[in-house]
C-alpha cells in the first residue's frame, strides 16, 4: 500500500498489517508504531516502482499516497500531476501486469458542489480545482488501465496522523490551544469521516468481490464551522478564537465547492463496516483521545 505515513494510509497500514502480508510505502517520513514491512519509495520514480512491485508481486494495491493539499497542488501543478496522475498510472500498469486488484482513494472535490443534493457515484464530475482535476484524471486512468479496480471517493478525513499535524482536528487543536484565530465557514458543507472508519471500510471492500466506484463518507452533512465546534467542545479546547465566516467574505480562485454531500447508500448496502458520522464517532471516544475510534 502507498502513503503509509499519511493520515489515511497510516490507519490502512496498521489495520492491514494483521490481516495481509503487507508492504507499506512512504516517501520521506517513516511512520512509527506501524507493524509490518515499511519502505521508502518515491512514486514519481516509475522505474523504481515497477521494479519493487515486480519483486513483491502484490495481489492488491491500495493507493493512498497523493499530493493531498489542494492549495499546494494549485501552486505546484507539475508536482501535483507527477504525484497524483503519473504515479497512479505507473501503479495501474503494474496492477494489470501483475494481475493485482487496485483500490484508488479519490475525493469529493471531483464535483463542483452546485448540485444541491447528494452526489451519486455516476453523477458527472466537474472539478473546480487543479487538485480535483488531477484526482479525476487518476480515476480515469484506474478505470481504463486496471482489470479489477475500486475507487473509494471520500470527504474530509479526521483523526490522528503519524506526524500529528495533518488532520483538520490536529490543526484546529494546535491553533486553539495557542489562542490563534481560526476562521471556519458556515456555508461550506462536507460529510467528514474518521480515518480509522474509512480504512476499515476500504479494507473490507478490497477484500471482497466488489469492484467499481463507492462513496465512503460519513452520513452527516456538516458545515466546517459545525465540524470544528463539535470537535473543539468534545476535546475541551477553547472556542473563543473560532470565527464563523461565510465563503462570500473570503473569495478564492478557484472557488471552493460549497455543498459536497456524497450519497453513501451504495457503500452502505454492501458493507458490514458502519460508516459513522462525526457525532457518533465523538460520542464513542473514551477520554480525550481518539483511542477506540
Ligand atoms: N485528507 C483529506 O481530508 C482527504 C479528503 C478526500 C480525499 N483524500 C485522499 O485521501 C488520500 C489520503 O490523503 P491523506 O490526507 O491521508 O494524505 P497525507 O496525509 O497528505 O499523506 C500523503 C501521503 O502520500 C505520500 N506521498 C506523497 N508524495 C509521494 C511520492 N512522490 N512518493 C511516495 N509517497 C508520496 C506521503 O509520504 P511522506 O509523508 O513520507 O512524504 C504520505 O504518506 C489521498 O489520495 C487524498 O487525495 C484526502
Amino acid at each position: 500500500m502507498t502513503g503509509a505515513s499519511g493520515l489515511l494510509g497510516s490507519h490502512v497500514a496498521r489495520q492491514a498489517a494483521g490481516r495481509f502480508n503487507t508492504l507499506g510505502l512512504f516517501q520521506n517520513f517513516r511512520p512509527p508504531d506501524i507493524p509490518g514491512r515499511l519502505e521508502p519509495l518515491d512514486l514519481a520514480d516509475a522505474a523504481a516502482v515497477r521494479s519493487r512491485l515486480d519483486d513483491f508481486r502484490p495481489d492488491l494495491i491500495v493507493h493512498c499516497a497523493a499530493l493531498a493539499d489542494a492549495d499546494r497542488a494549485q501552486r505546484e501543478p507539475d508536482l501535483a500531476r507527477r504525484v497524483n496522475v503519473d504515479a497512479t498510472a505507473t501503479l495501474a500498469q503494474s496492477a494489470r501486469r501483475l494481475g493485482a486488484k487496485m483500490l484508488f482513494v479519490s475525493t469529493d472535490l471531483i464535483f463542483d458542489g452546485r448540485k444541491g443534493a447528494p452526489y451519486a457515484e455516476d453523477d458527472p464530475p466537474c472539478p473546480l480545482s487543479l487538485y480535483g482535476q488531477t484526482k479525476l484524471d487518476a480515476e480515469q486512468i484506474v478505470r481504463a488501465g486496471c482489470d479489477a479496480w475500486l475507487i473509494a471517493r471520500t470527504s474530509l478525513i479526521y483523526g490522528p496522523s503519524p506526524r500529528g499535524n495533518r488532520s483538520l482536528d490536529e490543526k484546529l487543536g494546535a491553533a486553539l490551544r495557542e489562542g490563534r484565530a481560526v476562521k471556519l465557514f458556515v456555508d461550506e458543507f462536507r460529510c467528514p469521516i474518521a480515518a480509522c472508519n474509512l480504512a476499515a471500510a476500504m479494507l473490507e471492500l478490497a477484500d471482497s468481490q466488489h469492484t467499481g466506484v463507492f462513496h465512503l463518507v460519513g452520513p452527516e452533512r456538516l458545515s466546517r464551522y459545525e465540524i470544528g465546534m463539535r470537535i473543539a467542545r468534545r476535546f475541551g479546547w477553547p472556542t473563543t478564537t473560532i470565527e464563523a465566516k461565510s465563503t462570500r467574505d473570503v473569495p478564492t480562485n478557484p472557488p471552493r465547492p460549497a455543498d459536497l454531500v456524497l450519497d453513501n447508500s451504495k457503500a452502505r448496502s454492501v458493507l458490514k463496516t458502519k460508516l459513522r458520522g462525526l457525532t457518533e464517532t465523538l460520542d464513542s471516544l473514551s477520554g480525550n483521545s481518539w483511542d477506540g475510534c
